[in-house]
């Protein structure tokens, strides 16, 4: 495991502290984005650390939009995600350049993109083969 993954593994699992649910889900959706970025490697270009971050940390605006309006949707996530992400990345020395990357990702995994994104695009693929075993 790289120092990245390491660092943000373990942001992740103290965020999310006794929910192992979404700890799981995260280890699956970060296993899943690497397997698919690996696979197509020579057609994509992709920032590995923002790849990384964004599929550890995309699901982290569900405990905040449980804690304060007892509920969450993909709209929800959309708009705790971002500010709950870059509190996190910040804490971490996660690279600063990187940061507004990852929310805007994050703020955009569960809609129709936005922008054009790469690691968007294999983080919704990712979350989506997790969510359909899952489900
Ligand atoms: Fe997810």
């Amino acid at each position: 495991m790289d120092y990245v993954t390491g660092v943000l593994t373990k942001v992740m699992v103290d965020y999310f502290e006794d929910d192992y649910r979404r700890i799981e889900h995260a280890i699956d959706v970060l296993m899943h984005i690497e397997i698919i970025a690996d696979s197509c490697q020579d057609e994509l270009e992709y920032d590995d650390e923002i790849l990384i971050a964004s599929a550890l940390i995309h699901d982290v605006g569900i405990k905040q939009s449980e804690a304060e309006l007892d509920y969450n949707n993909g709209q929800t996530q959309e708009k705790y995600g971002p500010p709950g992400a870059k509190e996190l990345l910040e804490g971490c020395g996660f690279p600063e350049e990187k940061i507004e990357m990852v929310c805007k990702i994050i703020g955009n995994h569960h809609t129709k993109s936005r922008f054009e994104s790469v690691e968007l695009e294999l983080l919704k693929a990712a979350d989506q083969i997790v969510n359909k075993m899952d489900g």
